[in-house]
């Protein structure tokens, strides 16, 4: 390389080393940002069961703790109500946008918004189901197909030893919902090898209490013979029992209940002998999400998918586990 090239190269880096500096502001001492300076906007699903209160709680209790300001929103359950909730971030320029989508589809247009004005996006809890991957950061949260899977395992063990047919009742969570969807893949996917099981009814519940109990009402009127109930969550197995209840049958005994989530009222009718197995979805994303978010200001590394560790619980182990149960 000849002197002048050589002048000009090192010139060159210089400048670039200087606009570094310059535009680094803040993040200047390695790239961190000081936690009391991130903004995050988070869109929240709703309150619409146990396992939902307990996500809202703890991540608002880790946002606190770390001294990063949140800005909440819940969305009822509505999409076009967290779209606006994104739209609100996107114009108050937070620096992070986190939010657990209520269906599956129909986020690029908003998400592009955000990618747009430069505001990094984290998935808690439910995917998106959008081609374009560079639209977020990271998904954290359950494998869902797992736990249908988990769920549907524990079914065919309990029947093995039986060729009679075994009728069972799916309550579906929120349509369109990645929970709903993958639960129910990952379920069928297990019981699907042995002809003697067969789902004789879905319908959703909407992840809820009510939901469930009133599919459940209706469903054993045109089918008083089912032998198992899979409900999407602990709410919806909730709302069940008091209608296996109403029509004068014993849950869990008469008719069969698995579950998913492993909230304590969940966990409470698993001891008392009326739900028979959870595949416990934690709801504790809170710490885990602050770390995405951190990382992410800071210009870091995140990895796209973050999975929670779960469990499964029997009745013996809801017995165990009750006492020191969070949530
Ligand atoms: O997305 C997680 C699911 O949503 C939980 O299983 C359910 O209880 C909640 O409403």
């Amino acid at each position: 390389m000849n002197k002048k090239i050589l002048g000009g190269a090192l010139a060159g880096a210089m400048l670039l080393a200087l606009v570094g500096c310059a535009s680094g502001g803040d993040d200047s001492a390695g790239g961190a940002k000081d936690p009391s300076d991130i903004v995050v906007g988070f869109a929240q699903v709703g309150a619409e069961s146990g396992w939902r209160t307990a996500n809202t709680k703890d991540i608002q209790s880790a946002f606190k703790d770390a001294g990063i300001e949140l800005k909440f929103s819940d969305a009822q359950q509505k999409q076009e109500n967290q779209i606006k909730a994104i739209r609100s971030y996107i114009s108050q320029q937070v620096d992070v946008i986190a939010f657990s989508p209520v269906v599956e589809s129909g986020w690029d247009a908003v998400l592009k918004e955000a990618k747009d004005a430069g505001i990094p996006v984290v998935l808690t809890d439910r995917a998106v189901d959008s081609k374009d991957d560079s639209l977020y950061e990271s998904f954290l949260g359950s494998d869902f197909v797992l736990e249908g899977q988990k769920a549907g395992e524990w079914l065919v063990n309990e029947y093995k030893d039986t060729t009679e047919p075994v009728k069972i009742m799916q309550l579906e969570g929120t349509t369109g919902a990645a929970p709903a969807i993958d639960r129910a893949e990952g379920f069928a996917e297990a019981i699907k090898d042995d002809g003697k099981f067969e789902v004789v009814a879905s319908q959703t519940g909407d992840f809820t209490r009510a939901g469930g109990k009133q599919v459940t009402e209706a469903l054993l009127k045109s089918n008083p013979d089912v032998d198992v109930i899979y409900a999407h969550n602990d709410d919806m197995g909730l709302g069940a029992i008091e209608a296996v209840e109403a029509a004068g049958l014993k849950p869990g005994t008469d008719i069969k209940i698995i579950t998913v989530d492993a909230v304590k009222d969940g966990m409470q009718a698993l001891a008392d002998g009326k739900i028979n197995y959870i595949v416990e979805c934690s709801p504790l994303l809170g710490n885990q999400l602050v770390d995405v978010v951190k990382k992410v200001v800071a210009g870091e590394p995140v990895e796209k998918r973050i999975l929670t560790e779960e469990t499964t619980f029997d009745q013996e182990q809801a017995k165990a586990a009750l006492p020191d149960r969070k949530y």
